[in-house]
């Protein structure tokens, strides 16, 4: 799987087992940290939860038939797309016809099909696990290399009690993350991050603003929810087909520099990691028109301006939490007074940052441009990362980057304390 061609895309099969109720926590699970799920339940499955269900939580169809989205050709697409294809609860029913390649609904077809890796977490009465039938077919499964899961023991569907469980949601899930090579380093740290350009009307038609696209934002909430982190992601004015992208993360949109601000303060005060990603205009019109300003015959006007807070400032010097790491990014071209990795230096200092990421900016090269070259500076102006590469790529040094110092700091037992 190329982690950076987007989100990884997770198919889970359920089957006809009354564990199915469960893996609506399975999928939730894979959701929030930005895997891109498609549940494909089994006819007989649909009475113990229904389509309904699976199509609320994943935003995709939920099919069951090989003539289902005949023109779309589900049956083959779904299944070569997948980056993993998920089998919870699996019956021995299941089990038996993988074995045998039987093809006799959309689900069983995705498996002939898919060429990624095939975690199976097995759900049924003890005598059925047990059965000679049952242990050949897993045999003979795991030894072309498909995950068969053990399943738990305790209480099963009836009085009785023994093996055949399914295994918890949380341990899928967690099997599902080491398969799609996804880490969890930053499993139940909170992060808020802003992404987008902050606009500011002019009248209730017009604004300033700027060309940021929030694509660099995106890619980064992306990486991090990857990561098992919880993203609040404060959105300006960023484009709803960007949004979709970032799966699992609490996301508000906003538009001005002052809402923006309103919101990373509340946001700021929950959360182990900020970082201000967002292009903040720097100023707005004094005055804000109610009505839609005409022409009136001059031949130029005078725009007055004020300046905004520095929201990055504000937040870097006046800690809303103890051992708060604080992101900054610094959009630089260089002058004859200073390269771009200069200014970022200074910037640094200014807005008193635990991490800076400057980037060059200009005609061609960063703003919503693919490809850019990114240095990371600590709080003395140090070099700690340098790259270049896609948007995508340039997340992944960004989030090394706060996984390290987060980990740096925080020793066994010990409080964290990340800055430095
Ligand atoms: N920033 C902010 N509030 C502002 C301006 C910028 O929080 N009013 C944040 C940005 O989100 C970014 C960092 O400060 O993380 C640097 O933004 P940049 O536009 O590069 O710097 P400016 O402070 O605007 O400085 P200058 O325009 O002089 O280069």
């Amino acid at each position: 799987m190329d982690k950076d061609l987007g989100s990884p895309r997770v198919v889970v099969g359920v089957t006809g087992g009354i564990a199915a109720y469960k893996v609506a926590t399975l999928v939730r699970l894979l959701v929030k940290a930005g895997i891109d799920v498609t549940v494909i339940p089994t006819p007989q499955s649909l009475s113990l939860v229904g389509r309904t269900t699976w199509e609320a939580l994943t935003g995709h169809p939920a099919l069951t038939e090989v003539t289902d989205d005949a023109a779309g050709v589900a049956h083959v697409r779904i299944g070569t797309h997948a980056d993993l294809v998920i089998l919870a609860p699996a019956t021995a029913n299941t089990l038996a016809k993988m074995r045998l390649g039987i093809a006799d609904n959309l689900l069983t077809n995705t498996l002939l099909v898919a060429q990624c890796p095939v975690l199976v977490a097995p759900a049924m009465h003890t005598q059925m696990w047990e059965n000679p039938a049952t242990r050949d077919n897993v045999e003979t499964l795991r030894g072309r290399g498909i995950h068969v899961m053990e399943p738990d023991s305790g209480r099963l569907t009836g009085e009785d009690s023994g093996k055949g469980r399914m295994p918890e949601p949380e341990d899928i899930a967690e099997q599902a993350f080491a398969l799609l090579g996804m880490r969890s380093d930053l499993a139940g740290t909170r992060v808020a991050i802003s992404a987008g350009g902050t606009r500011e009307a002019l009248d209730p038609v017009r604004f300033l603003g700027n060309r940021s696209s929030g694509r660099f934002g995106i890619e980064i909430a992306k990486k991090l929810l990857a990561r098992g982190a919880e993203v609040r992601l404060v959105a300006a004015n960023v484009e709803t087909a960007l949004l979709e992208q970032v799966r699992g993360a609490r996301i508000e949109r906003l538009s001005s520099t002052a809402q923006l601000h309103e919101a990373m303060d509340a946001a700021a005060r929950e959360a182990d990691v900020v970082i201000m990603s967002a292009a903040v205009a720097d100023f707005r019109p004094k005055d804000v028109a109610s009505s839609k300003q005409k022409k009136d015959g001059s031949a130029s006007r005078i725009l007055e301006l004020v300046e905004n807070p520095d929201i990055l400032a504000d937040l870097g010097h006046h800690r809303r939490r103890e051992n708060q790491l604080i992101i900054g990014f610094a959009a630089e071209t260089g002058d004859e007074r200073g390269s771009v990795v200069d200014y970022g230096r200074r910037k640094a200092q200014r807005k008193g940052t635990d991490l800076t990421v400057v980037n060059e900016v200009g005609d061609a090269t960063g703003f919503g441009d693919v490809s850019t070259a990114i240095t990371v500076l600590d709080s003395h102006g140090q070099t700690v990362a340098q790259a270049s590469g896609t948007k995508a790529q340039m997340a992944n040094v960004i989030v090394d980057a706060i996984a390290e110092r987060i980990y740096a700091a925080g020793g066994e037992g010990s409080a964290r304390d990340y800055t430095r």
